[in-house]
């Protein structure tokens, strides 16, 4: 666990303030990739805009003296009903996902870890046995049926697919300017912005991030391709049908989840296809732009699976009363995504568990205020939603 070095009390009361922290200490094109949605960033303003259509309708008395928020995902318990979004966490911090799975075992809940991650499978389930291996649709089969073997054998206990990428290009602010790889060379080329954020660069102790994926290394080989090198396989590869969906699901043998849901027929089809679990999700405004928030098309999904499978939501989570929302409208659970980035970028490990902490808090106080016991009483009763507010996309058509 690494010392911060920056803040007088690191403790902070919310996300927003962890943010906030996380400005000020990344360089701007880190900061940039954490931030960043695509095209105009329709999507990226819908995830947080729609949890304010969103109220409660709290009771002045009657309240319950305990409250309970544990649930369980693909088998998994968890002590709040939130779980790590997989995220490619290059650059941010030197400890990356390590810090965010040691934070998550800490907290007692489960960590995703992304196909792009900094950290081996390997490290990350030795800091915290609760790991689900993120897979996207890339290279040939073969290749992903070593991926997922090797994902096994390190003690994973489930398997993420994410599949909603339409690699859309071009950002209305700019896209941040991602290196090769971090040599003398670059480090020149980005010294102005990296040279104002001193303590950033110290943190690294002069272990440049490397900015390769080892997790897509080939057997036998030692380090990983480069981020540019893992994309262009990813941008190569024949998008996958819903038999490929199948065929994975099958391939892995354990609790599956298909992430990036966003219409009722989808989330049949995933029905149909054997999954364990979704994840209703437009990847956090990084892919089609114009998506809709998906706590917006979760009542229409979560209400069309009923209990087939686990519905989970994640994009613009980033306050405790937003995942009582989503649980009230039918998700079992929430994944966070920039939210414990930016507690990682603020402050390491603990910041990660700060951001829990806030939630945790967050969760307890709005069952408080609704007078439920329990996070599985919750209902959209206990919500206020703005005319207008929900999306059906799709036709429940199976
Ligand atoms: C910087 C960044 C990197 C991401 N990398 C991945 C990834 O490698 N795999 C993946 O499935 N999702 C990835 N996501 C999407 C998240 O898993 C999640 O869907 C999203 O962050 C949720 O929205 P939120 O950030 O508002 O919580 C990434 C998101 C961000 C912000």
């Amino acid at each position: 666990m690494s010392k911060n070095p920056w803040a007088k009390n690191p403790w902070f009361e919310s996300v927003a303030v962890a943010q906030q922290r996380a400005k000020k200490r990344l360089p701007s094109s880190v900061y940039g990739a954490l931030v960043a949605g695509s095209e105009r960033g329709q999507s990226i303003a819908d995830n947080e805009a729609a949890f304010m259509e969103l109220g409660f309708a709290p009771h002045v008395a009657g309240h319950q003296a305990k409250r309970e928020m544990a649930t369980t995902v693909m088998g998994q318990d968890i002590s709040l009903p939130v779980i790590m979004s997989p995220t490619g966490v290059q650059a941010v911090h030197p400890d990356g996902e390590v810090a965010v799975a040691r934070a998550a075992a800490a907290r007692g809940t489960v960590i995703g870890l992304s196909n792009f991650a900094s950290r081996s499978v390997e490290e990350v389930v030795a800091a915290n046995p609760a790991t689900f291996f993120q897979m996207y649709w890339t290279g040939d089969r073969d290749v992903m049926i070593q991926r997922m073997d090797r994902a096994r054998a390190a003690g994973a206990v489930g398997l993420i697919a994410t599949l909603d990428w339409s690699f859309s290009m071009g950002r209305d602010w700019g896209s941040p300017e991602i290196p090769e790889k971090v040599d003398f060379k670059t480090a020149l080329k980005f010294a102005p912005q990296v040279l104002r954020k001193p303590r950033w660069l110290t943190s690294f102790a002069g272990n440049l991030p490397d900015l390769t994926a080892p997790n897509l290394a080939a057997p036998g080989e030692a380090k990983g391709p480069t981020f540019f090198g893992a994309y262009y396989e990813w941008m190569t590869t024949t998008p996958p049908s819903w038999e490929d969906v199948e065929w994975m699901r099958k391939e892995w043998g354990g609790p599956f989840m298909l992430k990036g849901v966003c219409r009722v027929d989808d989330a049949l089809r995933a029905v149909d296809a054997g999954v364990t679990a979704i994840s209703v999700s437009n990847h956090g405004g990084n892919n089609l732009d114009g998506t809709p928030a998906p706590i917006r098309v979760l009542p229409a999904i979560a209400e069309a699976v009923g209990n087939d499978i686990e519905v989970l939501l994640d994009g613009g989570i980033r306050r405790g009363s937003d995942v009582v929302k989503a649980v009230a409208l039918g998700a079992r659970a929430v994944m966070i995504g920039r939210a414990y980035l930016w507690g990682l970028a603020a402050n390491g490990q603990p910041g990660v568990e700060n951001v829990l902490d806030v939630l945790r808090g967050g969760i307890d106080s709005a069952l408080l205020g609704l007078g439920v016991s329990s996070i599985h009483e919750l209902t959209p009763e206990h919500l206020v939603i703005a005319d207008g507010f929900a999306r059906t996309l799709g036709r429940p058509v199976r």
